[in-house]
């Protein structure tokens, strides 16, 4: 039988540890630590991504504030909006919210956030100290698969780990800190991407797999070693009548043929998603013990 890797559970965890050290610092008279989000244009993902982390900066005592911008705000516009950030001294964090129209360079706008406030872990600085193993704020996701595997006690030492995808934000970093001489890593890492061949055969020989591809339920049966711990980092809508809100959630994992030959695996919803706003919440939390010099 397998077990579910309960990431609303963990995320509850590791938010109340967040707002008891808020808690500890407040009492001192300390302000809060303040995470700031820049949202540019009107698509209603960010949006709900962007509310989201609001209502979690305000579960744990956070301050939040939001900087939204139209559709039309040249790239400029928005660099000193960063410079603005960058320099205020009542923020600890911020993140400006992904993707941003077509005519601005995102490259441009992540490469102008100071790496001491790149909460996100997305400037070139923080993915190279990740990478060399320094003391860096991890990506929100990476981070978020490799507490969910700490808060369950999932060995890793010298384990095989699979992992399906390479994009910048997901794949490439999980894949680095799984393999890292830390604790919660140590992994034997196998990184697959569109032109891995035989990916079946690879996949089958993992003892973690780790799947963030972006295509519904892409994992079957055929491709897990019964035993195995499933990541499932996939998210998609899928249109279904039945629902109020006119769709269900699936992700990369064929969940109902998948799930019973898993020792543990991550739901969808209620997986990985839940911890990638603790992450984000945990980053914050330490560029604010850095900014008020407080370890
Ligand atoms: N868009 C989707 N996910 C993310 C994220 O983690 N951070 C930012 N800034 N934008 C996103």
């Amino acid at each position: 039988m397998y077990q579910l890797l309960d990431g609303k559970q963990t995320s509850i965890a590791i938010k109340d540890q967040i707002a008891n050290e808020v808690r500890q610092y407040t009492a001192k008279g300390m302000r809060p630590p303040h995470l700031a989000a820049i949202l540019v244009g009107d698509d209603g993902a960010s949006q709900t991504y962007v509310a989201n982390k609001e209502k979690s900066s305000h579960e744990v005592g956070f301050t939040s504030s939001v900087y939204r911008y139209s559709s039309n705000t040249s790239e400029e516009e928005l660099l000193r909006a960063i410079e603005f950030l960058n320099d205020d001294d009542e923020v600890d964090g911020f993140i400006v919210q992904l993707p941003l129209p077509k005519h601005i360079n995102e490259q441009n706008v992540i490469n102008a956030i100071s790496p001491d406030k790149d909460v996100d872990g997305f400037t070139p600085i923080n993915i190279g100290r990740m990478v060399l193993g320094e003391d860096a704020f991890l990506p929100a996701t990476p981070m978020g698969v490799c507490s969910i595997l700490e808060h369950y006690n999932i060995e890793t030492e010298g384990k095989h780990c699979v992992v399906i995808g390479r994009s910048n934000i997901v794949g490439t970093p999980v894949a680095n800190l799984l393999s890292r001489n830390k604790k919660g890593a140590n992994c034997t890492v196998t990184l697959c991407h569109s032109r891995t061949r035989n990916l079946p055969e690879i996949t089958r020989q993992a003892d973690i797999l780790v799947v963030a591809i972006g295509k519904q339920e892409f994992v079957t049966a055929d491709m897990v070693k019964p035993g195995a711990v499933v990541i499932d980092v996939g998210i998609h809508r899928v249109p279904d009548e039945t629902k109020k809100n006119g769709y269900h959630l699936a992700g990369d994992v064929k969940h109902s043929e998948v799930d019973s030959l898993c020792s543990w695996v991550t739901p969808v919803p209620g997986g990985v998603g839940p911890l990638t706003i603790v992450s984000l919440l945990q980053n914050t939390m330490k560029a604010y013990r850095k900014h008020m010099s407080l370890n």
